[in-house]
């Protein structure tokens, strides 16, 4: 049966390459729903045959599934103690001194000083010399395998240089592992967030994140475009006296190790690194965000040893986050798309970390309040792990005498209406959803995007012009669009209008979920839009839904059916809606969910702990694929508590006090198999 089942998964997967690939169908959607529910079928009576990259699950979870295979560190991936404060790091060499009944600067006790990069950590095993495989930290315990990910990064030697290993000769078997941190360089950091803001995808915050980001992406043609760096900082596995002497050993083998790196034989030389790269780091081509002090000598680092979460013979030290001073000119307010009102300073530009800073994020109303904020302030701005700066503090002592204080608006900048704010949230906003400008063409711009309508060549300053010329006033008012109207707008030839009109009109194709979805009523985000599709099944049912009917969806809370109901009894979303359909757009069809069985139907389960068979993910799809619900801590809710290996004691202790049935894995795949 198994080889009955891969047969079919392998022609779905044709046919889903012909499809989706290379937009040529060599079967009707007939053909292929029956193929899909043969596999369906079968995969239900076998679970034992559970795959995650099965055709069937493609549309069946919301999960964010890794899709890398989860390995066990062969030892675990630890963090460091952490310090601000020089004095601390001073603290930290005493003791250690003390620890090994070394008199204190004795030069007895050398420290090996390295920047801290910050990017992600990455373990990389070699075997033979080749690259193995690649592991990020995960949980300290068990990582993600991203090795054909990391392949793609240029300075990561997929073979070491051979004839150094035995020139070297301190290879104690033919396994070595190496530490480091992979990081996208400051310009491709920019450079990637450019281009991100061209297709208007969300931008990455920092290159941390913009690095862990890329090395989990699913196509690693993309990784290798990213053009991704790495910094090794240790290796294991390898007999030497100094960690000194072991990166010069990794060196010497290809891996790419900072020579910034220095051995310091006092905490004063230590503190002179400290001091030259607080100001130096500046210039670095990479972000880092601390110095890394380590105990040389690899003896008295195993004297140390390790508290329960780091080593004694490590500590950080982190860099103040920068922050400049300057004059606050005035406060503007910005109008979202959902009418959220967004205060923003207006600085004196200053320089801050290699960037002109000429505006700031002040969030809301309580922040700005909480600031005692006044026009003519001085201000200390800093730049946090967001791309735009923020107030800090006021420094009161600069305050001019009878400076107005900053206090919120009421009334809409954009179209005057009285400003509203939902209790309990920080927010303001404008309530004139239907004919405040950015609110209308801020909708528009979300409903052409790409994981909405993905209608192309309409970028927000064409938007703005059709809508400040009165060619569109809602997301309805695309669909009548035409060439000859378009190709009287300057700066839009022949051939753009024929191409956006084309592009609307395939977007009658779009499905219902993504049609939902591109309405943008307040919290139905992709992943509510998908679900309310598959419960309701069109735009008519979703309408008339009662509260109870939208709350007794699956995560569907009452803040979300309120929203619902408040924009469906509005007759011009209703009008608008109609408009729609009429223009051909989808207003129904249920998203196919891969529903294996209905065993679990009813039953919370929480995953801890982990497993032989398969991995965390893939239980956590198979639950959903049997009619499951995935819980994330144990409550009175939770009907069975899946446990594995290494489970946390707390949680056990929980589900025993509640009286949660435990079950193994195995027994859990016997359920299934019942
Ligand atoms: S040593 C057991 N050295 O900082 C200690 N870590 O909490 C192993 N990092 O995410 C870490 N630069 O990836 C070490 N020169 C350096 C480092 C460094 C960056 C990262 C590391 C981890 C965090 C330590």
């Amino acid at each position: 049966m198994k080889q009955e089942i891969e047969r079919l998964r392998e022609e779905i997967r044709e046919h889903e390459y012909h499809y989706y690939v290379e937009n040529a169908p060599t079967i009707s959607d007939q053909e292929f729903d029956a193929l899909m529910h043969q596999l369906i079928k079968l995969e239900a009576e076998n679970p034992d045959c559970f795959d995650p990259n099965s055709p069937t699950q493609r549309v069946g979870s919301d999960l964010a599934l890794s899709d890398f295979e989860q390995v066990e560190h062969r030892y675990p991936m630890l963090s460091l103690g952490n310090t601000y404060s020089e004095g601390e790091v001073r603290d930290w060499y005493s003791r250690v001194c003390k620890d090994l009944g070394v008199v204190n600067d004795s030069q007895l006790v050398e420290v090996v000083c390295e920047l801290k990069f910050d990017g992600t950590s990455i373990s990389l095993w070699y075997e033979d010399g080749d690259l193995v495989r690649a592991v990020t930290r995960g949980d300290g315990v068990r990582g993600d395998d991203v090795t054909r990910n990391v392949r793609t990064i240029k300075n990561i030697p997929l073979k070491l240089i051979q004839n150094n290993i035995s020139q070297f000769s301190t290879l104690n078997s033919h396994n070595v592992e190496f530490r480091g941190e992979i990081l996208l360089p400051w310009k491709e950091f920019e450079r990637l967030n450019a281009e991100r803001e061209r297709n208007e995808e969300p931008l990455f915050a920092n290159p941390r994140n913009a690095a862990s980001g890329t090395l989990k992406l699913q196509n690693s043609r993309t990784v290798a475009k990213r053009n991704l760096i790495a910094q090794v900082y240790g290796v294991l596995g390898v007999e030497q006296n100094t960690h000194s002497d072991s990166l010069q050993w990794a060196k010497a083998l290809g891996m790419p190790v900072s020579d910034t790196t220095r051995v310091c034989k006092s905490i004063d030389e230590v503190m002179e690194f400290i001091a030259y790269w607080n100001d130096e780091r500046k210039n670095l081509p990479v972000a880092t965000d601390g110095i890394v002090l380590k105990v040389n000598s690899l003896n008295q680092q195993k004297n140390l040893g390790f508290t329960a979460k780091s080593p004694r013979w490590a500590i950080a030290y982190k860099f103040q986050a920068e922050r400049a001073l300057t004059r606050l000119n005035s406060v503007s307010y910005q109008v979202g798309r959902t009418g959220a009102i967004t205060p923003v300073a207006n600085l004196e530009p200053v320089q801050l970390s290699g960037t002109i800073v000429k505006r700031a994020s002040l969030h809301n109303a309580d922040i700005i309040a909480g600031l005692d904020l006044h026009i003519g302030d001085m201000v200390y701005v800093e730049k946090g792990g967001e791309i735009i700066p923020k107030i800090t503090e006021v420094d009161n002592s600069q305050r001019q005498e009878g400076a107005e204080r900053v206090i919120f608006i009421d009334k809409c900048p954009e179209c005057g209406t009285e400003l509203v704010r939902v209790e309990g949230e920080a927010a303001h906003y404008c309530p004139n959803e239907i004919s405040c400008p950015p609110q209308q063409k801020g909708k528009i711009e979300h409903f052409v995007s790409r994981k909405a309508m993905n209608i192309d060549g309409l970028g927000s300053e064409t938007i703005a012009m059709l809508y400040d010329r009165g060619l569109i006033h809602d997301v309805a008012d695309l669909y009548t669009l035409t060439v000859g109207k378009l190709a009287r707008m300057e700066r839009l030839g022949e051939k753009s209008a024929q191409n956006i009109v084309d592009a609307v009109k395939k977007s009658c194709e779009v499905p219902f979920e993504r049609v939902l979805f591109a309405l943008g009523i307040r919290y139905v985000g992709e992943t509510v839009a998908k679900k309310l599709a598959s419960a309701f099944g069109s735009m008519q049912a979703l309408s008339v839904a009662k509260r109870e009917e939208l709350t007794a969806v699956d995560e569907i809370g009452e803040r979300i059916a309120d929203s619902l109901i408040l924009y469906f009894d509005d007759m011009r979303n209703m009008q608008l809606v109609e408009r729609l359909q009429g223009f051909g757009v989808k207003m129904e069809g249920r998203v196919a969910r891969a529903e294996l069985s209905n065993k679990l139907d009813g039953l919370t389960i929480v995953i801890s702990g982990t497993f032989e068979h398969h991995s965390r993910d893939e239980y956590k799809v198979m639950i959903e694929a049997h009619g499951g619900k995935n819980g994330s801590g144990v409550t009175s809710k939770t009907s069975l508590l899946l446990a594995g290996a290494n489970m946390g004691p707390a949680k056990l202790e929980k589900a025993e006090k509640l009286g949660v049935k435990i079950i193994s894995e195995t027994e859990f795949l016997e359920m299934l198999n019942a």
